[in-house]
């Protein structure tokens, strides 16, 4: 099994040093390599990723990403941006279904800002859609109008297959948890949002109709996240509301240092690993991100690309034992650097 590490910039490389290490220690059968991406790549070669490197996470099984981005890099031009590169990236992977999952570490009930009974227990799953909507749609810029205004435009374009390959993944995944999906849109105000919609109505009608579906406006999802976010089970949304909803999932959770996600396109094809967080310019370099975001994509890289389950189990049980056994790092108020974070991680491996 191929596995290629893309730490990027920021944090990227410190927590991608913990998932080394953990590699290392359990001696898991991966051929590893690793690639520049992000303000690193723009750096060394020019260009946010080199075609070499979108090569390589093609031919391998799975691809583990730290985080791309920062204030180096904002003045690059606009397609030459760290951020482009990792959007290519998906777009060449074709990983059009993200699953970024929210779950609430009992250690952890106490961690989030929101009061612990709302939170306790908490197990959903954000099911965004990845390689289309605003993030791609055409045309899109900033243009100077002959009155000298500027004009800047993006486009929300999504098409029948697009909107059914996700809301499919949604349902497959409802089918093993609470069977409950929660397609979240602007249908009152988007004509995007109301094909949305219609199109998930007519897919849950067709195949689905053992999963309870319910329509939610995403601003209400918003709202209701924080209010009652166990009523949720899965949540299908785009690709903007999706990054959107699931920052603010974060929090149930206690930080967005502890969200993995997993980016999946066809079956059989290379998934990509991302925790949620980006580079965190604001505390770069001092050696106290969270790992964990990190390493729990690595176990889900293991569970649903690598055919790794033990390993997968092995890893997630010795990340909720390291909480318990009270390790924290700051973004948990407590003051666990990312190496001794990484150390507890590999004591509680045994
Ligand atoms: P961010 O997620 O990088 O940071 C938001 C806040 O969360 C910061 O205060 C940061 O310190 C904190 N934080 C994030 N991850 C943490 C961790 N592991 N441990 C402890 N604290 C953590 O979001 P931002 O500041 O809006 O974006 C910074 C840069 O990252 C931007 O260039 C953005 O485009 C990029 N970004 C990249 C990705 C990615 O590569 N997947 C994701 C989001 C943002
Ligand atoms: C994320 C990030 C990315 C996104 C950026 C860095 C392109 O915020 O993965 O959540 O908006 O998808
Ligand atoms: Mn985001």
């Amino acid at each position: 099994m191929k596995l290629l590490l893309l730490p990027g910039d920021g944090i990227g490389p410190e927590v991608m040093a913990e998932v080394r290490r953990v590699i290392a220690t359990m001696r898991l059968d991966l051929e590893v390599s690793e690639a520049l991406f992000g303000g690193a790549s723009i750096d060394a070669h020019g260009v946010p990723i080199t075609d070499e490197a979108v090569a390589k996470a093609l031919a391998s099984n799975a691809v583990l990403m730290g985080a791309v981005g920062g204030p180096t890099w904002a003045g690059v031009e606009r397609s030459k941006r760290p951020e482009m590169g990792l959007l290519r990236l998906r777009k060449e992977m074709q990983v059009f279904a993200n699953l970024r999952p929210a779950l609430c570490f009992e250690a952890l009930a106490e961690a989030s800002p929101l009061k612990k009974e709302i939170v306790a227990g908490l197990d959903i799953m954000i099911v965004r859609e990845l390689t289309g909507g605003v993030y791609f749609g055409e045309p899109r810029g900033i243009e100077k109008l002959p009155s000298g205004e500027r004009r800047g435009v993006d486009t929300q374009v999504y098409t029948t297959s697009e909107i059914h390959r996700v809301a499919r993944v949604a349902f497959e995944l409802a089918r093993g948890r609470r069977k409950l999906v929660h397609s979240a849109e602007k249908s009152n105000v988007m004509e995007s949002g109301l094909l949305w919609r219609e199109e998930v109505t007519a897919l849950h009608k067709a195949e689905f109709s053992d999963v309870k579906l319910e329509h939610i406006l995403a601003d209400n999802a918003a709202m209701q996240l924080i209010k009652d976010p166990k009523q949720f089970d899965v949540i299908l949304t785009d690709n903007l509301f999706g990054d959107i909803l699931s920052d603010e999932a974060a929090m149930l959770t206690g930080s967005i240092g502890l969200l993995p996600s997993a980016a999946l396109g066809a079956p059989g094809k290379a998934g990509l690993y991302e925790p949620v967080h980006g580079s965190a310019p604001d505390i770069a370099g001092m050696g106290i991100a969270n790992p964990l975001a990190a390493l729990l994509s690595l176990v889900m890289a293991l569970r649903l690309s690598l055919g790794m389950t033990e390993a997968a189990d092995k890893l997630a049980h010795a990340i909720a034992m390291t909480l318990e056994r009270g390790y924290r790092t700051r973004d948990l108020g407590g003051s666990v650097s990312t190496a001794a974070m990484g150390d507890a991680v590999l004591m509680a491996l045994g």
